[in-house]
């Protein structure tokens, strides 16, 4: 399947990423907002902050990786997903 042939679906390599991103998203969030349970320089609070850093900067990789995949493999008519599309 290459960039141009018509398809029904995105990629499943386009579809992992998505999911994966919003799982990160949400542990970055929780990360950062969970430190507030632990007093400043512990080490809990410590840990969490840098798993915020470390989950972000994955994020910020997967979004390089995901537009590759997006350029690079088919990708579903904007009709193919709405119905109620007749022009086109
Ligand atoms: C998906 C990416 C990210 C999101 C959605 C995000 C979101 C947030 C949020 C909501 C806060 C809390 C702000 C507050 O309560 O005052 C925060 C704090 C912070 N973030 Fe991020 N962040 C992301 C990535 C990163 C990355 C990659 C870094 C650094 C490498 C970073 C560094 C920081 C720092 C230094 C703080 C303040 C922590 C503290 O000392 O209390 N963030 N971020």
């Amino acid at each position: 399947m290459n960039a141009t042939q018509p398809t029904s679906r995105y990629s499943t390599l386009s579809i992992a990423l998505h999911w994966l991103m919003l799982l990160l998203f949400i542990a970055v969030y929780a990360c950062i907002e969970l430190r507030e349970l632990y007093p400043k320089g512990s080490d809990p609070r410590e840990a969490l902050k840098t798993w915020h850093f470390m989950l972000g900067l994955s994020v910020f990789v997967l979004v390089w990786l995901r537009l590759f995949a997006r350029v690079t493999s088919a990708t579903p008519s904007i009709c193919l997903l709405y119905t109620s599309c007749t022009s086109f």
